[in-house]
């Protein structure tokens, strides 16, 4: 992957300036539920304003709507944006994905977004793993440049894909294996350790394609049923009773995980341990937060349950870097070009 241009060397003074941010945020009831992402793309906006942008054009999705559906309105997200940057050269305009032309990456809503505009700036690095018209065509329209959360971004995530230092951890959990094993399959042979939790860990139980070893739960929380108040045993893996589940680590494996996160290098952690939604079984999650917010490593988060954990427990500010990134990083991370970068001209 190229490293991208940088806003930095733009010349933005007296320009229209379109940007693209991902301003796609978890909505509740018409509210925004966690501002992380909005919080995160202050400092670009900031930095057009202070060095005399005429106006600034933001753009990003919101959810998955199949065209225009009221309750996926930009509004709520405009509102706080516009609470924190309160600047009459800054708009934000509707959820892109209300125009098919968007995923489609149709040229002629590339050419609507970008009319108007003199340069383009991408910040929105959750989405630079999507080839649609806000994110490359409008690039391919306009001279475009990397924001100052897309950089950062790039070079923090791109650290693990270079030399680390050792011991190089993984932790990885979820419930969707197939998400995960493209990262544990290019990084995880690098690894000196990849510990797999949740609800991945029993289907790389019952058949692990890595050529390597992973470290699996030996004991887990089991629960009578799917339910947040199921009744609950913590019990060796092996000791499962008939029909039970396992709906988090148990507190053997949540010490051994603790220990080695505690003795890395350098750690990246992507995925819950367990059902954290539901407190009885959060302990391992929480574990797994607390022991690489207290290592002494180069960490790095990903992915929005794992960065949304560590905001829970106030710990968001304790890892080295929490990326906004869920299927960008991941897909940074398995080596894979990222369409939205690959289309910025190359710092010079
Ligand atoms: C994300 O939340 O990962 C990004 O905003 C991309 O959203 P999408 O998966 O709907 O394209």
């Amino acid at each position: 992957m190229h490293t991208p241009r940088s806003v930095r060397d733009a010349q933005v003074a007296g320009k229209r300036v379109l940007v693209r941010a991902d301003l796609n945020v978890p909505l509740d009831d018409g509210r925004v539920a966690d501002d992380t992402r909005i919080r995160a793309a202050l400092p670009t906006l900031q930095w057009l304003l202070d060095h005399d942008a005429a106006t600034i054009r933001v753009c990003s999705h919101l959810g998955r709507p199949k065209g225009p559906d009221p309750s996926f309105a930009i509004e709520p997200v405009r509102r706080m944006l516009r609470e924190a940057l309160p600047d009459p050269r800054l708009s934000v305009l509707e959820n892109t994905r209300f125009n098919p032309g968007e995923t489609a990456n149709d040229p002629a809503f590339a050419r609507e977004l970008a009319d108007g505009s003199d340069l383009f700036v991408e910040d929105a690095f959750g989405s630079v793993h999507r080839a649609h018209a806000s994110t490359v065509g409008v690039a391919e329209l306009l001279p475009a440049y990397a924001g100052l959360l897309l950089e950062r971004e790039l070079a923090e995530l791109g650290k693990l894909l270079g030399d680390v230092a050792r011991p190089f951890v993984l932790v990885s959990g979820g419930a969707k294996v197939e998400d995960k094993l493209g990262v544990l399959q290019h990084l995880g042979g690098k690894a000196d350790a990849v510990l797999v939790g949740g609800k991945m860990a029993e289907q790389l139980r019952n058949d692990n394609p890595l050529p390597f070893d992973v470290v699996l739960p030996t004991d887990v929380v089991a629960a009578s049923e799917f339910s947040a108040d199921a009744e609950k045993r913590e019990v060796p893996y092996d000791e499962l009773p008939e029909g039970w589940l396992g709906l988090d680590i148990g507190p053997q494996t949540r010490a051994a995980f603790s220990a080695h996160v505690g003795g890395a290098g350098t750690i990246f952690w992507n995925g819950p341990m367990g059902v954290f939604e539901w407190p009885a079984f959060a302990a391992g999650t929480k574990a797994v937060a607390e022991a690489v917010a207290a290592a002494d490593a180069f960490s790095v988060v990903g992915g929005a349950d794992s960065a949304r954990a560590l905001q829970e427990l106030g710990l968001a500010d304790r890892v080295s870097w929490l990326s906004t990134g869920g299927g960008a990083s991941l897909e940074l991370l398995e080596g894979k070009d990222l369409p939205g970068v690959a289309v910025i001209p190359a710092a010079p």
